[in-house]
């Protein structure tokens, strides 16, 4: 019997289930902790807290081993508490949003920055973080897609999310710079109907094993130790106790046997959603589908006894659950080392330190989005008059609502940023209006007009507050809040050089200032060092090389909208995006097209794609086919480009989309320099769901492109023959 095994056969059936449920930290000591969820006034008092066996919450490396060593004192078979937080684009030291950070399509520098995250959250005594959320996201109105990893796309969902584990995980669980982490939100949470928090999600086998699960599986393939199951119910279902999906999908075929950990009260939830009378019937359901370890509610706590005594669970499901608990702690070391890498030196060394402030400045330069540019941008360094406008022009709130233990007031703002990079310029602020719904006050908007007509230098600086995207976050009018349209569309008419800063945690409609503006420049929620990015990105210092990870709707009654959809029998021909065509798949009223595509993204510089070649106009099954694609920087900057690699599979018994993502590379060119990016492509990558549990690629025709969603160029033609083919 291995040890694990044996404390289990010592451990009382209280013992267990304190092992089965994570608390708030603050349960565990007199500090007090944020909510990211709801609690029971009387929760606390309902479990013996010394017997609990895992708590997330803000914490130091003081408090931590605090925690640890008075729970070590009382526990009766010294079993180590697990410490976890949401860590999730940063600890302290905060980096762009995830959704940013995916479309700076550079696994490396994501994978830095998890690492450097991972090296002040486990200083700070946390063993394990909620991260990463690969959830894919079509629908701007909901207020998580900014958490999302790679938006509308599996491919770079799948790419970014295993670019976390790695950076999280580091050498292993147990090296003390690490943080475990858990994939989340499985499954399929970020397909809430009409884009709305917890909402219901309806989708069919094949579009989860073709968009919505593929990414949670890379990130158990790359050695993600713990799922966290996600709040909607999924097909009639609540996820965490769906048979198919937390028996079949995921323990069976992906052979998962890692810890699953509801989110926040999930388990409880199951019976709000309709699926049991009771909490004892929540607590049976969720056990008898392996859920491991029940977040922030008791149902396991208070129910398991009883579930017992009735036959409804057996002893062997507890113990299955407990001792992969076990095997989560003992992967992170803790059985041996109970502080894992909690130390007040490394702290005080590490968060906010210029190395990893550097790093978070270069992740929010790789992360914006040029959107349009009539040449305004960059700004010329001689500037001397520099007039700042809008809501976001001296704001520290630039870091996002899952910033977590990141604090607002250690982040640059745009205004000390520019003071930063130019200390000799003048730099006026003129805030023009506010950026809340009811902020209707136009009456600065003269002033901030006035002023912007004789200006030198005019910068807008515009968005949404960061608490109007996150968790139960969700707006059904995702254009910008309060009078920034106005705003942004009296200050472009004065002055046709003015350049609009975005700051936004989701794909706004920005349809009303993209004809105003001369050049439009996504931030996102760009962290602790927005504003020093801002003004390097804004004068020159740095050339724009984000790209989109989520499409940019004209309308919000686009939405869901995503570049990788499918033909339909009545596709609308281009002339529907300026008119409409009757019996086609468009609309009245708007164009199919969002305003801004997925993979679109402008730099300082120009890119030529030159060329595209095959190694063949057709390939076996067994064989790999090299796909050549020549770029040339043609412009008078170095830059960095995307060069994407779509896929589309002309006929398919199980309908194939117009275009995916199969690949691409982030490449740096120096001004006239020319390179040829090669891939690969491998039967595998020619997959498709075809039911029956089956994934397989079909002989036929397919293309290959570049460029970017809704944009390709230089397409060839290949195909895929069967090894016996004649
Ligand atoms: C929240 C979120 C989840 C987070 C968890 C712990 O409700 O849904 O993403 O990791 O609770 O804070």
């Amino acid at each position: 019997m291995d040890n694990l095994k044996k404390l289990i056969s010592e451990m009382s059936l209280e013992e267990k289930l304190g092992q089965m449920t994570m608390v708030i930290s603050s349960w565990l000591t007199a500090e007090a902790s944020e909510l990211t969820g709801i609690l029971t006034d009387d929760a606390v008092d309902r479990i013996d807290c010394d017997k609990v066996g895992s708590a997330l919450g803000s914490i130091t490396a003081d408090s931590a081993v605090r925690i640890q060593q008075e729970h070590l004192r009382r526990d009766r078979l010294k079993i180590p508490l697990l410490l976890m937080r949401d860590v999730i684009h940063g600890f302290r030291t905060i980096y762009p949003i995830p959704l940013a950070m995916g479309g700076s399509f550079n696994p490396d520098i994501m994978e830095r920055c998890c690492a450097m995250a991972a090296a002040e959250g486990s200083a700070a005594g946390l063993h394990g973080t909620f991260a990463p959320m690969v959830d894919c996201v079509r629908d701007a109105r909901w207020g998580r897609v900014m958490e999302s990893c790679g938006g509308e796309d599996p491919y770079l969902n799948a790419v970014m999310g295993r670019a976390q584990v790695r950076g999280f995980q580091g050498k292993g669980l147990s090296d003390p710079n690490s943080l475990i982490t858990c994939v989340k939100h499985f499954a399929a949470y970020g397909a809430a109907e009409a884009g709305r928090d917890y909402n219901t999600t309806e989708l069919s086998e094949y579009a989860m094993r073709e968009y919505f699960l593929p990414a949670y599986q890379a990130c158990i393939e790359a050695g993600s130790p713990a799922v966290m199951s996600s709040f909607n119910c999924l097909n009639g279902v609540p996820t965490i106790c769906s048979k198919w999906l937390m028996q079949q999908v995921l323990r069976q075929e992906w052979g998962f046997d890692g810890v699953v950990i509801s989110d926040w009260g999930g388990v409880e939830q199951i019976a709000v959603h309709g699926a049991a009378e009771n909490l004892k019937k929540c607590a049976e359901l969720a056990i008898k589908n392996q859920g491991d370890l029940e977040l922030c509610s008791l149902s396991y706590w208070e129910n398991a006894a009883a579930l017992l005594a009735d036959g409804d669970i057996t002893t062997e499901q507890l113990d299955r659950s407990v001792y992969r608990i076990l095997k989560l702690k003992e992967a992170a070391g803790l059985f041996k080392k109970p502080f894992h890498g909690a130390s007040t030196e490394k702290e005080d060394a590490l968060l906010l330190c210029p190395e990893h402030r550097s790093l978070a400045r270069q992740a929010a330069e790789e992360s914006a989005v040029l959107l349009k540019n009539n040449g305004v941008l960059p700004l010329s360094q001689e500037c001397r008059d520099i007039l700042l406008i809008g809501p976001f022009a001296d704001t520290h709130e630039i870091l996002g609502l899952w910033a977590c233990d990141g604090r607002d007031e250690e982040s640059v703002t745009v205004a000390q940023g520019v003071r930063n990079r130019l200390p000799g310029a003048s730099v006026r602020i003129i805030k023009g209006c506010g950026y809340r719904f009811d902020d209707l006050d136009a009456s600065g908007i003269d002033e901030a007009v006035e002023a912007a007509g004789t200006a030198e230098c005019v910068i807008l600086c515009v968005g949404e507050p960061k608490d109007y995207s996150g968790e139960g976050r969700s707006r059904a009018d995702i254009r910008l809040p309060g009078m920034q349209e106005e705003l942004v569309r009296r200050v472009c008419a004065v002055n046709q050089k003015a350049a609009v800063l975005l700051f936004h945690g989701r794909p706004l409609v920005l349809t009303g200032i993209a004809q105003s503006a001369s050049a439009i420049l996504s931030l996102w929620y760009p962290g602790t060092e927005g504003g020093n990015a801002a003004a390097r990105l804004l004068f020159g210092d740095a050339n724009p090389s984000g790209k989109l990870a989520m499409s940019f709707p004209q309308a919000v009654g686009q939405c869901p909208i995503y570049y990788n959809h499918l033909q339909t029998g009545r596709p609308a021909p281009a002339i529907a995006e300026l008119q409409h065509v009757p019996f086609v798949s468009n609309y009245i009223d708007c164009g199919n097209l969002p305003l801004y595509s997925f993979g679109y993204g402008l730099s300082y510089t120009q890119f030529e794609y030159c060329d595209l070649q095959l190694s063949s106009s057709e390939m076996s099954r067994s064989e790999t086919l090299f796909v050549d694609i020549t770029v040339k920087n043609a412009g008078t900057r170095a830059g960095k480009e995307v060069v994407q690699l779509y896929l589309r599979d002309h006929v398919g018994s199980t309908l194939r989309p117009v275009q995916q993502l199969i690949a691409f590379k982030k490449v740096y060119l120096e001004v006239a320099s020319t390179t040829t990016v090669r891939f690969f492509i491998q039967e595998k990558q020619l997959r498709m769901w075809r039911g029956n549990d089956r994934f397989s690629a079909e002989a036929g025709l397919f293309s290959v492109s570049t460029g970017y969603a809704d944009h390709l160029m230089l397409t060839k033609q290949f195909c895929l023959v069967d090894d016996n083919a004649e």
